[in-house]
């Protein structure tokens, strides 16, 4: 059956999200039905990379302004490094730290991502790949001890399991290397969030409010959604809330020494829509990202 019909069906539009869900343990999850969210992803990723690398280019505003200052601050690209990069989409980040003069591993799922990326000029350092972030065996073939760093920007709360990729980063990373990632804040910018902006006439002034609705955090749960509007599939999202994202990291021995929140500065209003991601939202963290470490 369609994973995507499988987890409607689990979560009707009645459901109360306060209350735990006993026949659902999200976390317990089969192996084939993992296995089926993850293949529907890549796919569905696949679908949309032609449309993703056009929109996303050598960089966006999400990645410009809210992203890229931070994963600078907390990976240290440093030239004659040798960094991963997971995930890598259409190679964005991958030139960025291969300008820095680091020689990089960039792969994705998506063999269409992985085209695209080759194709798009850039420092001959990098050596893009097409590999299965969800399967471990693959990444520990990448080599024991292989790399000072990696990144994953963006693609955690795209895949379906993300236990093989941390107990991967115990192996590959050398002894004290950095592991950076980012992912859409899942406590404001998860799949069930709601953006809003309210008019009100206060004693004579129009002042707009923007926040975020939440009513689902606690539980993890997966959910199509879009990561660009307009592109031509939507894509799962796998909620996890903090410590679910956190836990298989300090379970692989890997420890926390940086953590970043990034919102919008003020200033930057630009965006698809009115109610989209942008300074307007200067309050409010769309990204989260954290550096986990291998023990030394
Ligand atoms: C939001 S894009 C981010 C791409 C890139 N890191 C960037 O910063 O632009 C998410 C990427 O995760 C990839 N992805 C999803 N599941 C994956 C998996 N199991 N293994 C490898 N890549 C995966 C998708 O193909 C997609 O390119």
């Amino acid at each position: 059956m369609d994973t995507f019909r499988l987890l409607e069906g689990h979560f009707p539009v009645s459901v109360r999200f306060d209350q735990r869900l006993p026949w659902l343990d999200w976390r317990r999850r089969s192996v084939s039905l993992i296995e089926n969210e993850n293949t529907q992803a890549i796919q569905a990723w696949d679908t949309n990379a032609g449309f993703w690398d056009e929109r996303m280019g050598e960089g966006n505003a999400f990645f410009d302004v809210l992203l890229w200052p931070a994963v600078e601050k907390l990976l240290k690209p440093e030239p004659g490094e040798r960094l991963l990069d997971v995930a890598c989409g259409n190679g964005v980040a991958s030139r960025r730290m291969a300008n820095a003069k680091a020689s990089v591993t960039a792969f994705d799922g998506s063999p269409a991502m992985i085209a695209l990326a080759s194709a798009r000029s850039g420092p001959s350092t990098i050596d893009y790949r097409v590999l299965d972030a969800t399967d471990y065996e693959a990444l520990i073939g990448l080599g024991a001890s292989a790399f000072d760093g990696a990144l994953c920007n963006m693609a955690l709360m795209d895949m379906a399991d993300i236990d093989p990729l941390m107990n991967a980063m115990a192996v590959v990373l050398k002894p004290g290397g950095r592991f950076v990632f980012s992912v859409l804040h899942p406590c404001f910018n998860n799949p069930a969030t709601i953006q809003m902006g309210e008019l009100e006439d206060r004693n004579g002034t129009l002042v707009t409010t923007y926040s975020v609705k939440i009513a689902r955090y606690q539980t993890p749960f997966t959910q199509v959604g879009l990561a660009m509007h307009g592109q031509p599939v939507p894509h799962p999202y796998f909620h996890r809330p903090l410590g679910m994202l956190l836990a298989p990291a300090l379970a692989a021995g890997l420890r926390v020494d940086g953590l970043e929140e990034r919102a919008f500065p003020p200033e930057n209003v630009g965006s698809a829509t009115p109610l989209s991601w942008n300074g307007r939202f200067s309050e409010i963290p769309a990204a989260f990202l954290a550096r986990l470490r291998r023990a030394t």
